[in-house]
């Protein structure tokens, strides 16, 4: 099944689009390294940053290199994030493992401290889980990477309602005796989402997703070779940011955090190096303007194999060699 958004969820009007930050623009593509483009954008502008940075692990778009000269690297680039972060603002850092000579480290780990220094607040670790990716064989398959996420002071936004999902026992009452004794005890906009979140996922990087009867799940796939998928920025949008606010992706890619904050009717800016990834943004922003972007909506349950697709099926020759033995 095809799944395209709804064009009456889209803002009525096109957005003014431009290639940097000012007064009048509702979405900016800044083609460029962030730290010169961020350099050009006020303090505090952003009412929340959402990004996954390069993780150093030989992707096409960057150089692989010791850890340290890695951080060392995006250093000024953290800075001029947190200058740019409003006051009230949230920023969302998700990252995986570097990984050298079979040996992990969680990025997340590297990073935390670093923006802990820089003045920001820690409010949730969230693990990503998803249930495919490369298979090890010195270790465990990773499957999960981690979203930090930080504000910059108490006072920020945090919009539960907007992402609260169905509650898994909704007929649950309270049993302690007392006034609400007997009344149902959750709430009926559905539970917190809690801090593990399962999106699809890598099933995209695996070759999975070329399989005729489950590419269905992966409509947002585009050129790009780790993309998000626009539902998780989606639930930062929802709960971060008001209408109108800033959304910002300092390494946007294909542009998924701004087709989400703008499908939220919020502002957004991406900024992000190399051209052809620009273009493919541009390309899809068009498309969500049009109703035509494939999408995968928030909440929609992840892909389960019914055991019919022939990927679910053990192969006949493992059943032969077995019989052999
Ligand atoms: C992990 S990908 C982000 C993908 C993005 N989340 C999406 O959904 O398409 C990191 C991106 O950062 C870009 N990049 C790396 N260093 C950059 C820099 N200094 N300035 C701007 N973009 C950069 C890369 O070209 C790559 O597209």
């Amino acid at each position: 099944m095809k799944t395209i958004v709804q064009p009456s969820l889209f803002p009525k009007d096109k957005k003014a689009i431009s290639d940097r930050l000012s007064e009048s623009a509702d979405i900016v593509f800044a083609q460029g390294d962030s730290r010169d483009v961020l350099a050009q954008c006020p303090d505090g502008f952003a009412t929340l940053i959402i990004t996954s940075p390069p993780y150093n692990i030989g992707k096409e778009y960057e150089t692989q290199t010791k850890l340290d000269h890695y951080l060392n690297q995006l250093h000024p680039i953290l800075k001029e994030l947190v200058r740019v972060l409003s006051p009230k603002g949230s920023l969302c850092w998700q990252v995986g493992n570097y990984v050298e000579n079979s040996e992990v480290f969680p990025l997340d780990i590297y990073f935390y401290p670093i923006f802990k220094q820089m003045g920001l607040q820690l409010r949730n670790r969230i693990i990503w889980t998803f249930e495919h990716g490369l298979h090890c064989s010195v270790r465990f398959s990773g499957r999960y990477e981690t979203l930090l996420w930080f504000t910059k002071s108490e006072d920020y936004t945090f919009n539960l309602d907007a992402i609260r999902v169905p509650s898994k026992y909704p007929g649950k009452t309270n049993f302690r005796p007392g006034p609400k004794y007997g009344l149902p005890s959750g709430n009926p906009l559905g539970k917190n989402p809690s801090d593990i979140w399962k999106f699809m996922a890598k099933e995209w990087e695996s070759g999975l997703w070329n399989i005729p009867n489950v590419k269905a799940n992966h409509l947002e796939k585009t050129i790009h070779p780790c993309q998000f998928p626009i539902e998780l920025v989606e639930r930062c949008v929802l709960s971060m940011t008001c209408e109108g606010d800033w959304v910002l992706d300092p390494f946007s890619g294909v542009g998924s955090s701004m087709l989400a904050a703008v499908r939220h009717h919020r502002r957004a800016m991406g900024c992000e190096r190399e051209k052809i990834y620009i273009e493919e943004a541009k390309r899809r922003m068009d498309l969500l303007f049009t109703g035509q972007l494939p999408y995968r909506p928030l909440g929609k349950p992840v892909y389960q194999p019914t055991g019919k697709e022939k990927v679910s099926q053990v192969p006949i020759q493992w059943l032969e060699d077995k019989k052999a033995l």
